[in-house]
Formats: C-alpha cells, sequence, structure tokens
C-alpha cells in the first residue's frame, strides 16, 4: 500500500531567491515539475557576491519551460531592499499572487578575525539575513491577506563553529531567531515558517579553506551523494500546503534529513537566599550542563515557565 500523497503544486506560485545555481535551481526545479509557478531570482554574481550576470536565472527558466513547467526569471539583488520588493512585484505581476518564498541566495567571504572587516560583515549579512528579511517581508502582507503562506530559510550548520567564515555563521545564526520568531507571528495567519540547513556540494564547497575537493577519484561517489537535488524533497515537503510543521530547523542532505533542535539544560538551582557566588557556579559545573532532562522550548514563553518553574505559576 502506498500512502504517500502526491504533494503538487498547482495553482501555487513560489519565490526561490539565488534559483540560478546550485540549491536554488533544485528547488526550483522540484517545485516547477510539482506544478508550481516558479520565480528564479539570480543576481548571477560571483559566490563572494560580486558582479551580476543574467545568464543563470534564464538557463534555469529555460529548463523548466523545456519540461513543461512554468517558470520566469527575476535578476533583483536581494541585497538591497528595493531589489527584494521587486522580487516579489515580478511574481504578483506575472502570476497575481505570492503562495511561499523560498530564502535561498547566498554568499560566502571566508575571512575570520582581524581580516573579517566591516565591508564582510556588511555583505554578507546583506544577501543571507536582510535579504531574507525584505523578501519575506515584501511577501507578507500578500499572505496574510490571503490567509496563507509558505516560508523557507535557509541556515547552515557552519553556526556550529565555523571560525574561517565568522560573518556567514553570524548570519546563519540570525536567521534562526528571525525564523523562530516570525513563524510564531505567522501561525495565526496559516502562514509556516521553517528554516532548513542543506548539505550539498555546489560552488562555495570550493573555497580557500577546503580547496578543489571536487577533483579526486574518491571525490566522484561523495559528489553523487552531495548532489543538491537531494535537498529539496525537504524543502518542497515544507512548502507543501499540507505541512503544518512551524518553527522547525531541519538539516537535509546526503539523502538524510534530521531535526536541529535549540535545547536547554534543566541547570543548577541554587536553592540559597543569597546571591550565588562564583565560587557556586565554578563549583556547580557539572550539573549547570548536564543535558540530561534537556527541554526545547517552543517560545520565549515555554522557556520562561521552565526556566523559572521553581519560582511558582
Ligand atoms: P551557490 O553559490 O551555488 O548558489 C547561490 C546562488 O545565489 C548563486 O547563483 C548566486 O548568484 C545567488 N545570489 C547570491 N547573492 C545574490 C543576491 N544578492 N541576489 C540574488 N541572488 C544572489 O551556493 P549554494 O550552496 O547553492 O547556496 C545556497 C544557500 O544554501 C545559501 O544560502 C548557502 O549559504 C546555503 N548553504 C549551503 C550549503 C551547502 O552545503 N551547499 C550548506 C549550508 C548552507
Amino acid at each position: 500500500m502506498n500512502a504517500t500523497p502526491d504533494f503538487r503544486f498547482d495553482g501555487r506560485v513560489a519565490v526561490v531567491t539565488g534559483a540560478g545555481r546550485g540549491l536554488g535551481r533544485a528547488h526550483a526545479l522540484l517545485l516547477a515539475e510539482r506544478g508550481a509557478k516558479v520565480v528564479v531570482n539570480d543576481l548571477g554574481g560571483t559566490k563572494e557576491g560580486e558582479g551580476s550576470d543574467a545568464g543563470p536565472a534564464n538557463d534555469v527558466v529555460r529548463e523548466i519551460t523545456a519540461a513543461g513547467g512554468v517558470a520566469v526569471a527575476d535578476t533583483n539583488n536581494v541585497g538591497e531592499e528595493e531589489g527584494c520588493h521587486a522580487l516579489v512585484q515580478t511574481a504578483v505581476r506575472e502570476f497575481g499572487r505570492i503562495d511561499i518564498v523560498v530564502n535561498n541566495a547566498g554568499i560566502s567571504r571566508f575571512a575570520t578575525f582581524p581580516e573579517a572587516d566591516a565591508e564582510n560583515l556588511d555583505l554578507t549579512l546583506d544577501v543571507h539575513l536582510r535579504g531574507t528579511w525584505h523578501t519575506t517581508r515584501a511577501a507578507w502582507p500578500y499572505m496574510v491577506e490571503q490567509g496563507y503562506g509558505r516560508v523557507i530559510t535557509t541556515t547552515s550548520t557552519g553556526m556550529f563553529g565555523l571560525p574561517d567564515n565568522l560573518a556567514y555563521a553570524t548570519a546563519k545564526g540570525a536567521l534562526i531567531g528571525f525564523t523562530r520568531s516570525l513563524s510564531l507571528e505567522g501561525a495565526s495567519h496559516g502562514i509556516r515558517v521553517n528554516c532548513v540547513a542543506p548539505n550539498a556540494i555546489t560552488r562555495p564547497s570550493t573555497s580557500a579553506a577546503k580547496p578543489n575537493i571536487t577533483t579526486t577519484a574518491l571525490d566522484d561517489a561523495r559528489l553523487q551523494a552531495l548532489r543538491t537535488d537531494l535537498v529539496s524533497p525537504m524543502v518542497a515537503y515544507l512548502a507543501h500546503e499540507d505541512c503544518t510543521v512551524n518553527g522547525e530547523i531541519l538539516v537535509a542532505g546526503a539523502q538524510r534529513f534530521a531535526r536541529w533542535f535549540l535545547a536547554v539544560s534543566p541547570g543548577y538551582h541554587s536553592a540559597g537566599t543569597g546571591t550565588p557566588t562564583v565560587e557556586e557556579v565554578a563549583g556547580n559545573w557539572n550539573e549547570i550542563t548536564d543535558e540530561s532532562g534537556y527541554y526545547v522550548p517552543a517560545s520565549l514563553h515555554d522557556w520562561t515557565s521552565r526556566f523559572m518553574a521553581h519560582l511558582g505559576a
């Protein structure tokens, strides 16, 4: 018995940023194959975010239409607020609505302290964080009005610690706070907001820190296992109307799908009446950091009620 429903997107309009290459391209192809009308956004610059080229976005649109799908190219820069608004307008103008925003566009400027300067931080935040913020914000009123929307943001497991790409890890961390908070805001409007942490070999995988990892025979097998289209089923699921998941972070790639969650340890409760001392903190470090019995707060309110449970209701 096959109980799997056919997840289709007929009548839905999706914007996928950075869809001219890599993961965004794979997401756009899958959504289009399943019936969505897709705005293929891509500025077409280098992986460091320099320059522009309409080629990648146009190529993907050609690929989609050749396969019988419906798509339009958009070359707006999501690193600029007006570009994000113009991108959403492309969807509304061309297809009359906007149901899905996949915030995927990204750049990678490897640098750590003290080399990672203000320009590095600004450009990285502009594309990853502000691009997601402004594109989603531009789409938001349409989604609220229609009482429906699906927003996907893209974080990175670089958040676990990526010292040689500090601004990138910083921006990706910020997106988790954005996703979690906006998911609560969207819930009553029928809007779901979730975050994907992909794992695939694309342009940024070949960096100064990891010199051309695609050249050896061993890497051929790895390349297959790390294909971009192995990430897209998770993105498409989160983009579907049957998906009620909200505010979650999902890791996807290499044929594995997993939940990444933010947890808090029960910790140590200082039962004394006075001010806890530094020595008390140091002396109870094991209990403070013991992971057993951890909880996964659904919101600030949820965390508050657990962290301060000893104070009573
Ligand atoms: P990619 O470099 O192959 O594709 C990114 C696309 O975004 C490019 O086509 C680029 O032209 C476009 N883009 C960049 N800045 C833009 C802007 N300002 N406006 C519009 N388009 C812009 O990289 P990849 O790997 O496909 O990355 C996609 C997303 O996935 C990024 O957010 C990246 O940080 C994230 N990611 C990827 C991982 C991986 O394993 N490949 C791991 C973790 C996160």
